[in-house]
């Protein structure tokens, strides 16, 4: 397999956005828990000692660029990493901001080079926040998609695309071969550590996704800066959003306790809107501000610890 980026160049994406698009084909179905994707078989290179590997479509059809992203997620997020993350960016004593300046903030994240669209971050925000508005769902998970995709900050502060966005899965346990191109796990350090290669790994059995470390991104991020202020179904929905290879494939069942497998139908309904509502008008922003202040201020202090 030929890989057209430098792994030099080191951000393969030529917005977020890619990442993202990329989802929607995998997963076009927009209900239902685990639609089945569609699978072809392929052969890989000539090498005969080669066995016969089955690739979704989704894969072979990948863009250079998505599939250098996932290479370099797949590679660099290992158990030690996440770990170092959390207590890089736990603290949270970066600066103070309220949540509608915290999407301003993160509005900077600007990729003129995507001809694709002229979305912003924040149009993302209301754009998946005014579907759920419009489909009458809890004013708590209207501001939940408001929130949703915040901790992308974290790009600002000089992460890589590969440490902030990408699907999420549980480190230090055995990778699900559900994940998107499992062979990429081939070059992560932690795949040749038998301590992490069992199916519990480091976990007890039924533990909890509490309990899990995820690798680190997004989710996580906003997660920790909204636990003490949105309903449990919301957080699920902030900290799970990415983890696909549970939410759509089913996956990881070993891990989940009770509260996890309650809240999987609200990260599911959550998710329709975060993957399928990009391609709608682009919003006003400044007239939608006072709705979104009020609503802001219901359940979020003025300023929020990043
Ligand atoms: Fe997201
Ligand atoms: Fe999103």
């Amino acid at each position: 397999m030929s890989i057209e980026i430098s792994p030099a160049t080191g951000q393969p994406l030529k917005s977020l956005e890619e990442w993202e698009d990329f989802l929607k084909v995998r997963y076009p179905q927009p209900a239902g828990a685990t639609p089945a994707p569609e699978v072809k078989r392929v052969i890989v290179g000539t090498d005969p000692t080669k066995k016969e590997v089955e690739f979704r479509n989704y894969e072979a059809d990948a863009r250079p660029t998505v599939r250098e992203f996932y290479r370099q997620n797949h590679l660099h997020q290992t158990y030690e990493f996440g770990k170092a993350k959390r207590a890089e960016y736990l603290g949270r004593n970066r600066l103070q901001m309220g949540v509608w300046e915290a999407a301003e903030y993160l509005n900077q994240l600007v990729d003129d080079s995507d001809p694709d669209t002229d979305m912003s971050q924040l149009d993302h925000l209301l754009q998946t926040a005014e579907q759920l508005r419009r489909d009458g769902q809890p004013r708590w998970m209207i501001l939940t998609g408001f929130v949703h995709d915040l901790g992308k900050i974290l790009c600002l502060w000089g992460e890589p695309q590969w440490a902030v966005v990408g699907d999420t899965f549980p480190t230090g346990c055995a990778y699900s071969d559900k994940i998107v191109f499992p062979r990429f796990f081939e070059a992560n350090p932690d795949r040749h550590d038998p301590r992490f290669q069992t199916p519990l790994g480091v976990y007890e059995e039924g533990a909890g996704l509490d309990s899990v470390q995820m690798s680190w991104g997004h989710d996580e991020y906003i997660y920790q800066v909204c636990r003490d202020y949105l309903p449990i179904e919301g957080l699920y929905m902030l900290r799970y959003h990415s983890f696909y290879p549970w939410h759509r494939e089913g996956e990881y069942g070993q891990l989940l306790n009770q509260q996890d497998r309650d809240n999987l139908q609200w990260v599911l309904r959550f998710n329709k809107y975060d993957l399928y509502t990009k391609s709608h008008s682009k919003p006003d922003a400044k007239a939608l501000r006072p709705y979104y202040e009020d609503l802001i201020a219901e359940y979020f202090p003025a300023k929020l610890r990043w």
